[in-house]
């Protein structure tokens, strides 16, 4: 790689730069001009319905940005990364979370070794437990049945798992519930167990390394206190309440869980990526593995689109386009994901992980600093709270943020008829969103409604906010699989045309590490050697204030 063309002296940027600064179009030009957008940029994907039309693109921005691709490989990279070969550069690794999802009779090798038996293994003990705990036949130490799941993990080990439970509220074991821990904040702990039985709690600790200090902090302290209201079944107690969800063994054992108690998950899986491995332990529990395998198979039916689908109705490779379209051509900075579903309340969060940790690069994939932006900030939150919230800034404000709206055709079959009427409503506003932004409200349209004067500039609407639109029937299992690895592949097809590493995370070391170095100062005022005078001072302030 380190010998390929820096992205912005190539012929095909170069066209796309032309291109923008020859752009003159508004969304309201582009319809009148051609009302058969609104069929023509529509890609389906398995139960997706993805409409693209109210973005600002034509047929030739399309064509420009297809050639983009084609320049920097991203097909090539995409193969290379299902064929299992180390594309994560600067760990080593192959990145193969696709191999989570792949039937039992595919063949993935990694190092010349198949690991697609080893996928399907761990499924299965996957299965076995979760079926022990649903049915009630696991018990905890004192012979009570476990009725309540606390998943204690950060980042990946927390994210997937917490953001998919909440989606899928509907099809969970209503009888147990389910925490999760995640913030080295003790409050979070505290608030989690407070209500808990510990003869009824099962703890799962999830981390990839079993080396993360918030992880391990908090299990040590959970062990701590099912072992106090237990009155201390010592090794015994943990081995009932104690499942640990990891790539370390080693570091499982040392911290006292039985390795029979472990759910192995491998390196080419990355954090980030994880919840459809052995970290998706306690989301198994909570749905069944029935419905998790059909979670499963939501995400295959991505992976071959991604992998097969040509590049005009490639989905991931289209919506990874339309971001470097905004991101390195209209300035754009950030990006909105506006889910029209309660359900999804974390599915944004989740993201911004799985996109800024992922895209957050400032170098390319030889070393050399990029001469471009790279991934964008993302935000957002179910609508239509957001509506009452920021949506202003994205209607009226000076910043072109382009957003994905997200909605379903149906309720969840639970709701009450009375509830089940509101969905019309709450989709009513998901439509009427994505048209006010596209189309706005001109001042002589202002002026027709009778709007004095005086008011009428602050009462328009510039329009021409660019949104994406994706429609499926209902929040199955399936339909969650499919949207993650929508946007898994889509974050790949911009990190592969951005030419960085989209697989390491260097970024968070540095604070990890200073943490560490700080710590003693605050607990035992120690001397640290090497702070900044600001540090310093804030470090002297708060141990003043702590001893009020
Ligand atoms: O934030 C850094 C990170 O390494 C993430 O990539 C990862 O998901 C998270 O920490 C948790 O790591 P682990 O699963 O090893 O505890």
């Amino acid at each position: 790689m380190s010998d390929s063309p820096v992205l912005s002296r190539r012929p095909e940027w170069a066209a796309l730069e032309d291109h923008r600064a020859h752009w003159r179009a508004r969304l309201r030009e582009l319809f009148a001009a051609d009302p058969g957008r609104a069929e023509r940029y529509v890609v389906r994907v398995g139960d997706l319905r993805i409409d693209y039309s109210k973005n600002l693109v034509t047929d030739e921005t399309l064509a420009l940005l297809g050639e983009l691709a084609v320049a920097t490989d991203v097909f090539g990279l995409r193969d290379a990364m299902f064929r299992g070969e180390k594309i994560n550069l600067t760990e080593r690794r192959a990145v193969l979370h696709t191999a989570l999802r792949a039937p039992a009779d595919a063949v993935i090798e990694v190092d010349g070794e198949n690991v697609v038996p080893q996928v399907h293994g761990v499924l299965d003990r996957m299965t076995a437990f979760a079926e022990e705990v649903r049915s009630g036949r696991w018990t905890g130490h004192t012979g009570k049945r476990i009725r309540n799941v606390v998943n204690i993990g950060i980042g990946g080990s927390d994210l997937g798992p917490a953001m998919a439970y909440e989606a899928l509220r509907a099809y969970t074991a209503r009888e147990l519930t389910f925490r999760f821990v995640s913030n080295v904040d003790g409050a979070d702990l505290h608030e989690a167990v407070r209500d808990l039985d510990p003869a009824e709690t099962l703890f799962i600790v999830a981390s990839k390394t079993f080396t993360t200090i918030e992880t391990i902090t908090n299990a040590t302290s959970a062990r701590s206190w099912l072992l106090r209201g237990l009155d201390d079944g010592g090794e015994k107690a943990v081995a009932k309440h104690f499942v640990a969800l990891s790539t370390n063994a080693g570091k499982v054992t040392d911290f006292g869980i039985d390795p029979d108690n472990m759910f192995e998950f491998w390196d080419w899986v990355g954090g980030r990526y994880s919840y459809d491995s052995a970290i998706g332990l306690s989301l198994m529990i909570a749905i069944g593995p029935e419905r998790f395998r059909e979670m499963l198979d939501g995400f295959r039916i991505v992976d071959d689109h991604f992998r097969t689908a040509p590049a005009e109705s490639n989905a991931p490779l289209l919506l990874g386009l339309l971001g470097v379209w905004y991101g390195n051509f209209f300035d754009a900075q950030s990006h909105a994901v506006l889910p029209y579903s309660h359900y999804l309340s974390k599915f944004t969060a989740y993201l911004q992980q799985l996109d800024m940790e992922s895209n957050g690069k400032s170098v390319d994939r030889a070393g050399r600093p990029v001469q471009w932006q790279t991934g964008p900030v993302v935000w957002g939150t179910p609508g239509t709270n957001g509506q009452h919230a920021y949506y202003q800034l994205i209607h009226q404000g000076t910043k072109l943020i382009p957003a994905d709206l997200i909605g379903f055709a149906r309720p969840v079959a639970e709701l009450s008829d009375e509830l089940r009427a509101q969905h019309d409503l709450l989709m009513a506003n998901l439509f009427a969103q994505g048209q006010a932004l596209a189309f706005g409200r001109t001042a002589e349209e202002v002026r027709a409604e009778g709007v004095p004067e005086e008011q009428v500039a602050h009462r328009t609407f510039q329009g021409n906010h660019p949104t994406t639109t994706i429609l499926a029937t209902e929040l199955t299992p399936s339909v969650l699989g499919q949207l993650i690895a929508l946007y898994e592949h889509k974050v790949f097809v911009q990190g592969a045309i951005w030419d960085i590493d989209s697989f390491d995370q260097w970024g968070v070391e540095l604070g990890k590490v200073l943490a560490r170095r700080v710590e003693p100062a605050l607990t035992e005022g120690a001397d640290v050697p090497g702070l900044d005078p600001s540090t310093a001072a804030l470090v002297a302030a708060y141990r003043e204030l702590k001893e009020v």
